[in-house]
């Protein structure tokens, strides 16, 4: 009889700018609420940032921004191990030895660096073997969920291919990982293409007052009259409400929009309601967080700790299985 392992859940997030509506309800409210399942692992891929940002300070304060809205948003260090990638440096050994067992082919296949190549960006070596490194960040803490978004998915099928390599050639070290696609379908951005950093279309969580407004007033409708009935599942505003709204104050503006006499603005300003009555308070408490200056060095450094116990023992099992001097 085998004995069941225990659950481990591990994931990353580039720290690479301000977080919108779509990272929350697509990625981090999972996360967060993954907290109780199991032992988490939830790491600021600041080694994986390089690929794109190449400034130091630039990625300190990106590091510590993505730390602090974590953080404020729920985040409990006391539940989940919470750390910086490059505070573990034992996973660029992993990544080496793991990019010894598998083939070219199999990256050159990788989406990640596919994408960037057909739009003409120069790759570089850290983009193409940027799957590695994640395998290494999954298999150094023998995880065995990985909730991740759709654009993650072939890399944690990658690591699985990696891990059975591994444990073919040398010795049966690493469990293999399962991914967990996050539930939230895609959140539109206010111009009702997929919010992303990228398209400029983005709500952002920590935004209030003015800003706030502006990018919910913002959203693109069409040019049905006031009068005139609306169809709500036509509607960014409506399909952003439902994030928010209970099932009656859906049904109730939904029945607004179909009466006709409501214009779109008055929808915009429920939203704005629901969206400021959500964040506000993870807006204060990230305030509140910010003002002590060494929170979250400090988190940090404790979930360094904790992580590097973890990876080092893989490590030594790692070293032992493929010849290395024993300790
Ligand atoms: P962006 O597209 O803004 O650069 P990222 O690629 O950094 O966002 O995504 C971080 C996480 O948030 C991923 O897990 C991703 O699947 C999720 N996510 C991003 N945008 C959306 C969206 N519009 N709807 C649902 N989930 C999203
Ligand atoms: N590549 C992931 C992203 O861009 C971040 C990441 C790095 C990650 N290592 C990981 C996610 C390991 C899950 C597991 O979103």
């Amino acid at each position: 009889m085998t004995t069941p392992q225990p659950r481990r859940i591990l994931s990353g997030v580039q720290p690479s700018g301000k977080l919108h509506l779509g990272n929350y309800f697509g990625a981090i409210k999972q996360h967060i609420a993954l907290q109780n399942e199991g032992t988490c692992f939830y790491f600021l891929a600041d080694y994986h940032s390089m690929t794109t940002v190449q400034d130091a300070e630039l990625r300190r304060t990106l590091t510590r921004e993505a730390a602090l809205d974590y953080l404020a948003l729920g985040l409990d260090p006391a539940k989940a191990i919470f750390f910086r990638q490059s505070d573990v440096p034992e996973v660029c050994e992993l990544a080496w030895i793991l990019g010894t067992v598998i083939n070219m082919g199999l990256l050159e296949r990788a989406h990640s660096y596919k994408d960037k190549v057909a739009k003409g960006i120069e790759a570089s070596v850290g983009l193409f073997t940027y799957p590695i490194l994640m395998a290494a960040d999954i298999l150094i803490y023998r995880s065995n969920l990985v909730p991740v978004g759709e654009d993650q998915v072939q890399h944690v099928e990658i690591t699985r291919d990696i891990a059975e390599k591994f444990n073919r050639i040398y010795q049966e070290v690493f469990p293999l990982p399962n991914y967990r696609l996050e539930a939230a379908a895609k959140v539109p951005g206010v111009d009702g293409q997929k919010m992303s950093k990228s398209y400029g279309n983005t709500i952002e969580i920590f935004a209030d007052g003015k800003p706030l407004k502006k990018s919910v007033m913002g959203i693109v409708t069409d040019a049905t009259p006031v009068e005139a009935p609306k169809d709500p599942e036509k509607c960014t505003v409506f399909t952003l409400y439902k994030l928010f709204a209970t099932p009656e104050e859906l049904a109730a503006l939904a029945d607004r929009y179909c009466a006709g006499g409501m214009g779109y603005g008055e929808a915009k300003a429920l939203l704005l309601a629901k969206i400021d009555a959500f964040f506000g308070p993870f807006r204060e408490r990230r305030k509140q967080l910010a003002m002590d200056s060494t929170y979250v060095e400090d988190v940090l450094r404790d979930g360094a700790r904790r992580a590097r116990a973890e990876a080092m023992e893989t490590m030594a099992m790692v070293r032992a299985a493929v010849g290395f001097a024993k300790e």
